[in-house]
């Protein structure tokens, strides 16, 4: 066997350790066994729990507390993940797991996962991850066709959507305090900036205006009309009130797919009443966005042309697994401006790059998540993408069918995407009891949300697992669990 070994006595023992890395013989049949458990956990996941109901401590009840001494074996480690990791997940790629956005889970999108892991490289710059650069610019590039994008918009890929819109404003924030990044906001006898919103919107704005210091109650909740979408009227009447307040109006978050009930605000006027102010305009199509790439669904990219910013995550639609979150900028050098901060140590790998996307953001080190996307849309293309999109669509018309002839439920929402809101006609407890004894059963997961003050279940098809046959099943948990 090769490796170096080093012999180390304790009280009882003696050790043998393998300096350097695993023997390759030894790596490679633990290889084959984790490919082995993967293949095993996904052909088996539906016949699991989708959640534990255990209490909270209970899995690290189970757990030693004391960091590990000495090395354990992979097999104890693996056993242990069977044993005790698993059953206490709530499993988001079960087939009835129907909670949130449902999940982007695929086999092709596993492998891009499992490729990424020993390239482990830093795509903070061109020089020290040439491939993991362009690909990224690349794969930007293909969601930027998709959603249909003028070429002046480009794009950097973060973990998330949350982490987009902060930079997307305080990109906002510059351009509105010029020399914010040197100077800072305080002492220099600025406005107070005004971030608007509506009050069906993610909570990623505050947290946003937080991280920013412009205020998380300057983020202003605008009403959303009987279809959920921001009321354009409302808007422009508290734009105006604010400016006659000498409230400077900042940014305008318009969202495609709101995360109750996948509303799509009127993008298009938004975006006039933004020209005419000058205010900045992002889209948050964290979760929407992607239903662009299907024909039918591009109604929903109408006025995109006119934002300064766009968030997509392709871990919500675009079947990326978590996390892969897009940002576009309309001319991204805007954003480059704002985050370029070159330390000496860092020069000499900055020098002739194509893109050093260490620029374009708070994050130095940055995984190489542009290769999972590449394997994932490559091994779909867009059109299985759509099948899959569509099918989900067909799932949540089937659903709405059921719902509408059992005169126990209603529609709470009109339904955009695959996003049903729905409620047990009776009060809201008794509408969260379902949703809790469903969960609790660990034989479907599902969510509940309020609209309009009133405690609604909801239930979001994505999982490609998910089959007509797992849709009736949880129906037929909810019809029972309401008797
Ligand atoms: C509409 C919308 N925007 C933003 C987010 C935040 O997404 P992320 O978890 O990527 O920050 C969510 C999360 O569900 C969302 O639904």
């Amino acid at each position: 066997m090769e490796g170096r070994m080093r012999q180390e006595s304790n009280s009882d023992r003696t050790v043998a350790h393998y300096l350097g890395d695993t023997p390759p013989e030894v790596f490679r049949k633990q290889l084959h066994q984790l490919a082995d458990w993967i293949a095993d956990f996904r052909e088996n996941l539906g016949n699991i729990r989708v959640a534990p109901n255990d209490k909270p401590g209970a899995i690290r009840g189970a757990l030693p507390a004391q960091p590990p001494e000495n090395a354990e074996s992979f097999d104890k480690i693996l056993s242990d993940i069977d044993r005790l990791i698993v059953p206490g997940m709530v499993h988001w790629s079960h087939p009835m797991f129907l909670g949130y956005f449902g999940w982007t889970q695929t086999g092709p999108g596993i492998l891009g996962e499992i490729a990424t892991a020993p390239l482990n490289v830093n795509a903070m710059t061109w020089r020290t991850s040439p491939a993991a650069t362009e690909l990224e610019t690349l794969v930007v590039d293909w969601v930027r066709q998709w959603m249909g994008l003028p070429e002046e918009f480009g794009g950097v890929v973060y973990d998330t959507a949350s982490v987009g819109v902060m930079h997307a404003l305080a990109v906002a924030r510059e351009e509105a305090a010029p020399s914010t990044r040197k100077l800072g906001l305080t002492g220099r006898d600025l406005p107070i900036f005004r971030v608007y919103a509506s009050d069906q919107a993610h909570s990623s704005a505050e947290k946003a205006a937080i991280a920013l210091g412009l205020g998380e109650e300057n983020v202003q909740r605008v009403p959303s009309d009987a279809e959920f979408r921001m009321d354009v009227a409302a808007l422009r009447k508290m734009i105006e009130r604010d400016l006659a307040q000498k409230f400077k109006p900042l940014a305008v978050v318009a969202t495609v797919g709101t995360t109750s009930t996948a509303s799509v605000d009127p993008v298009p006027e938004i975006g006039k009443i933004c020209r005419e102010h000058k205010i900045w305009l992002h889209v948050d199509g964290a979760y929407g966005g992607g239903f662009a790439i299907l024909p039918e669904y591009q109604w929903i990219t109408k006025g995109w042309g006119n934002a300064d910013s766009i968030v997509i995550n392709p871990h919500k639609t675009l079947f990326v697994p978590l996390d892969f979150s897009i940002l576009f900028v309309r001319d991204l050098e805007r954003l480059r401006r704002v985050f370029t901060l070159v330390p000496e140590y860092l020069r000499g790998d900055t020098i002739d790059a194509e893109k050093n996307y260490m620029d374009y953001g708070i994050q130095l080190g940055r995984r190489f998540r542009a290769l999972k996307a590449w394997v994932i849309w490559r091994s779909l293309g867009r059109a299985g993408m759509a099948d899959r999109l569509r099918d989900q669509m067909r799932l949540t018309s089937l659903l709405v069918d059921w719902i509408k002839s059992d005169q126990r439920f209603e529609l709470a929402a009109p339904v955009v995407m695959p996003v049903v809101c729905f409620r047990f006609v009776g009060n809201d407890q008794s509408n969260s009891e379902i949703v809790e004894r469903i969960n609790a059963s660990g034989q479907a997961y599902l969510t509940q949300t309020k609209l309009r003050g009133r405690t609604v279940m909801r239930i979001g098809l994505g999982n490609v697992l998910t089959t007509e046959d797992h849709l009736r099943r949880a129906w037929e948990l909810i019809q029972k669990a309401a008797g």
